[in-house]
């Protein structure tokens, strides 16, 4: 069967938040058997780390819990995406605004807070870039929260 619902995650640089998500999101999907009915794809909105792997903070963070990030290349959200993908999901605010703006030029799907699907009082997958190691243990933890509140969300959607 074809993929029928594409997801994308979106943060600033592409190599630590969203390919996170996309990591995590993507075991969660496939545990299911869901796999060939979700396309999941990750993104930043800047390109200053295209073609580069994942934080190596991020693949070790995600490798003790037995998720591979190792193989993501980082690539720079394209209007086009808006148009393509059914879910556009982002990290905070800083990146709502900015893919706002280029959903009222360009129309398509309307970005949301990627925490909304989570059951945490929580708003913002922080930036753990510049943070310490445990940065990365509560991205993930947010991640897979909102991952399992938007996995149901999809599932009540392809019933
Ligand atoms: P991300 O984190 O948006 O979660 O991938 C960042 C990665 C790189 C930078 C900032 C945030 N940077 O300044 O290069």
């Amino acid at each position: 069967m074809s993929e029928s619902v594409r997801v994308l995650f979106v943060c600033l640089g592409n190599i630590c938040r969203s390919p996170s998500a996309e990591g995590v999101f993507r075991n969660l999907v496939t545990e299911q058997g869901l796999a060939d009915k979700i396309f999941i794809d990750s993104c930043g909105t800047a390109d200053w780390h295209t073609g580069k792997s994942p934080d190596s903070r991020s693949i070790e963070a995600a490798g003790r819990r037995r998720i591979d990030l190792s193989g993501l290349k980082a690539r720079q959200l394209q209007s086009n995406d808006l148009d393509t993908f059914d879910y556009v999901l982002v990290m905070d605010r800083s990146n709502l605004a900015d893919v706002r703006d280029i959903w009222r030029q360009n129309g398509g799907t309307e970005p949301k807070l990627f925490l909304e699907f989570g059951r945490s009082n929580e708003v913002e997958v922080p930036d753990p870039y510049y943070g310490g190691g445990e940065g990365f243990e509560h991205v993930l933890d947010l991640i897979q929260d909102a991952s399992e509140g938007l996995l149901e969300h999809i599932r009540g959607k392809l019933a």
